[in-house]
């Protein structure tokens, strides 16, 4: 394939897991949601054959030259950012080149915090590479980069790279891919933020010691988030938003017991119940990261000027679901 031009740039949003994380690695069904902010990937044809990452201050990077990457705040650049040159290196083999490349990447949302920042990495790199030859379809964007996700997380499922490049609300499996839920209007939902950054692949493997180890009790688990999931997605099409905060708050119990909450993660939990949330729980791998909360839509400009009055620190946000998916600019 000719190299049609010699800049390209693409975004990609991050995500939210409305249910089903983790149990999703094991053929449970999940729900995820695309939401309103993005990764930009800008990549530039250089000459040699060298590929270099400069990451922008959101993703937690200082500004890099050479092949290492010094990171600041984020991630060591070995369990990300040589993933995502090997992300791009993927792309070039696939069209039969060699060429050098500088990429600039800018996340718009934190990283390793639950909101999929590897995934939309993976995805705007793949589909602004491969923008460089051609128009590529979303399909082969969501193929690559998953296989690209994987060299940073082993046993993704493959949910956050369908959701980041397909955008919109969806209803995941493994085996079968996903379904779009069509909502009326977008669920009332705030975000916020633990600051306790955390490593998705190390909590997939402590799942997965979990499962090894108690394996009728993380089957009972599994089938329960699957339950959870079918019916999250019934009361999600019929805009039921009491009967989802329900649902969420027993999703949180089985994320609970495998492990992956965490002491921050509860007391915010608490205290949005307490005033008045009908639901929440951890979004993501957990660890650490963020909290999803959803009140009655009266209620909820309410609720969250006093989020952002009494609870700053943890950067909150109301949710907008993102229908683009992945752009090529
Ligand atoms: C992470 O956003 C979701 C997990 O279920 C991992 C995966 O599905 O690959 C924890």
């Amino acid at each position: 394939m000719r190299l049609r031009k010699r800049y390209s740039e693409a975004s990609a949003p991050g995500k939210v897991v409305l249910f089903g994380e983790h149990f999703v690695v094991y053929g449970s069904p999940a729900i995820l949601a695309a939401i309103d902010r993005r990764v930009h990937a800008k990549v530039r044809v250089s000459s040699g054959e060298e590929i270099t990452i400069l990451s922008g201050q959101k993703l937690g990077g200082s500004a890099g030259s050479g092949r290492i990457i010094k990171t600041q705040n984020g991630p060591e650049p070995k369990q990300l950012l040589e993933p995502l040159v090997e992300c791009a290196k993927a792309v070039l083999s696939e069209r039969g080149y060699k060429i050098g490349l500088n990429i600039e990447l800018n996340s718009y949302f934190p990283m390793g915090v639950g909101l999929g920042s590897s995934a939309a990495c993976c995805v705007a790199i793949t589909a602004a590479v491969d923008s460089l030859f051609h128009q590529p379809t979303k399909k082969w964007i969501c193929m690559k980069a998953t296989e690209s996700e994987r060299r940073i997380h082993h046993d993704s499922s493959g949910a956050d790279c369908n959701i980041c490049t397909y955008g919109g609300i969806m209803y995941f499996t493994k085996g079968n891919g996903f379904k779009r839920i069509r909502v009326e209007k977008d669920l009332p939902l705030a975000l916020l933020n633990t600051k306790e950054t955390h490593s998705t692949g190390e909590l997939v493997s402590s799942v997965k010691n979990y499962k090894d180890s108690n394996y009728p009790a993380f089957r009972g688990l599994a089938g329960s988030s699957k339950i959870i999931s079918q019916k999250a997605l019934n009361a999600i099409k019929h805009s039921d938003y009491r009967g989802v905060g329900g649902l969420m708050n027993q999703n949180q119990t089985l994320l609970q017991e495998i492990g992956v909450s965490s002491r921050k993660i509860q007391r915010l939990i608490d205290l949005c119940l307490k005033k008045g949330a009908w639901g929440a729980k951890l979004t993501g791998a957990g660890g650490g990261g963020c909290v999803i909360s959803l009140f009655p839509p009266d209620k909820h400009s309410t609720f969250f000027r006093w989020i952002e009055n009494n609870l700053k620190t943890c950067e909150p946000f109301p949710l907008k679901i993102d229908y683009e998916g992945a752009l090529i600019h």
